[in-house]
């Protein structure tokens, strides 16, 4: 996430609750007489590995405008469950956990999960794993879709996930679904992971990444499909410099 004045979650030590997600003391409100809501916002969805953080995090600061990685709030609910010794298949306790994430985002980038620096940690493929299983609960969906919503303030947000443009922020000005070969996705998040040191194995990436696919796609509740009224993008061939070029005239030619 970028920009000081990003809000985040609560800091604090406790997990479960029945609170709604709370506000670090240094998240300034939104000015008197301004509407959050009036804030444009990009929303790029798509498929795992197709470089969405990325092009989206590189949008938002050609623009001056926020960022929100919904898949890094997905992925500290299933730390948070991992830790709390929650399974993923009972919504129940789920939804509990991901209404109180003490979660922390620093303008550095730094990502908290109460006083703990979770940056790499949410990285690994088993938390991301667990994050797919657990969104596939609505109860969990809905109990994360304030906390997302806060994001959006001016001067814009760019928004990456799977349903930005779909539930999340179904009035956002430009909705892009970025989508790449199931193959290129797996060899740009191979490449990822060793930059980060992380060893990593290119088949079983692939095929982690094919059972990813299928479960957001196939889930009951906001499953991985362009909005209606998205603009779909294939990056297999592109750079990134190409992608982020793209959206970017597609934000310029909008109506
Ligand atoms: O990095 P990668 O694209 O694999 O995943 P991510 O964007 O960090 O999200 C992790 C998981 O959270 C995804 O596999 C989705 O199942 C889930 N997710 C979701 O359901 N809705 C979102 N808006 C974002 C993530």
């Amino acid at each position: 996430m970028t920009g000081s004045d990003v809000p985040s979650g609560a800091d604090g030590p406790e997990v479960v609750g029945a609170a709604a997600p709370r506000v670090d003391a240094g998240t300034r409100p939104v000015p008197a007489g301004l509407d959050a809501r009036a804030a444009p916002v990009i929303a790029i969805d798509g498929p795992t590995a197709s470089g969405k953080g990325t092009i989206a995090q590189r949008v938002a600061a050609n623009l001056g405008w926020h960022y929100l990685d919904s898949g890094a709030l997905y992925r500290l609910a299933a730390l948070a469950a991992i830790r709390a010794g929650a399974g993923f298949d009972d919504p129940g306790p789920l939804a509990r956990i991901a209404a109180t994430l003490p979660v922390g985002f620093a303008p550095d980038g730094r990502i908290r999960l109460g006083a703990d620096d979770v940056t790499d940690a949410i990285r690994a493929e088993a938390v991301g794993n667990g994050a797919s299983r657990i969104a596939v609960h609505g109860a969990v969906r809905d109990a994360l879709l304030a906390l997302q919503r806060g994001f959006r303030r001016p001067p814009g947000l760019v928004a990456d996930g799977r349903d930005m443009g779909s539930v999340v922020f179904p009035d956002a000005a430009l909705k892009v679904f970025l989508t790449a070969s199931a193959e290129s996705r797996a060899d740009r998040r191979h490449k990822q992971l060793i930059e980060k040191g992380i060893s990593a194995n290119l088949w079983s990436l692939l095929q982690d990444l094919r059972t990813r696919d299928a479960r957001d796609a196939s889930r009951s509740v906001a499953p991985l499909v362009p909005a209606e009224d998205a603009h779909v993008l294939d990056s297999t061939t592109l750079t990134v410099d190409e992608t982020v070029g793209r959206v970017l005239a597609l934000w310029s030619a909008r109506g």
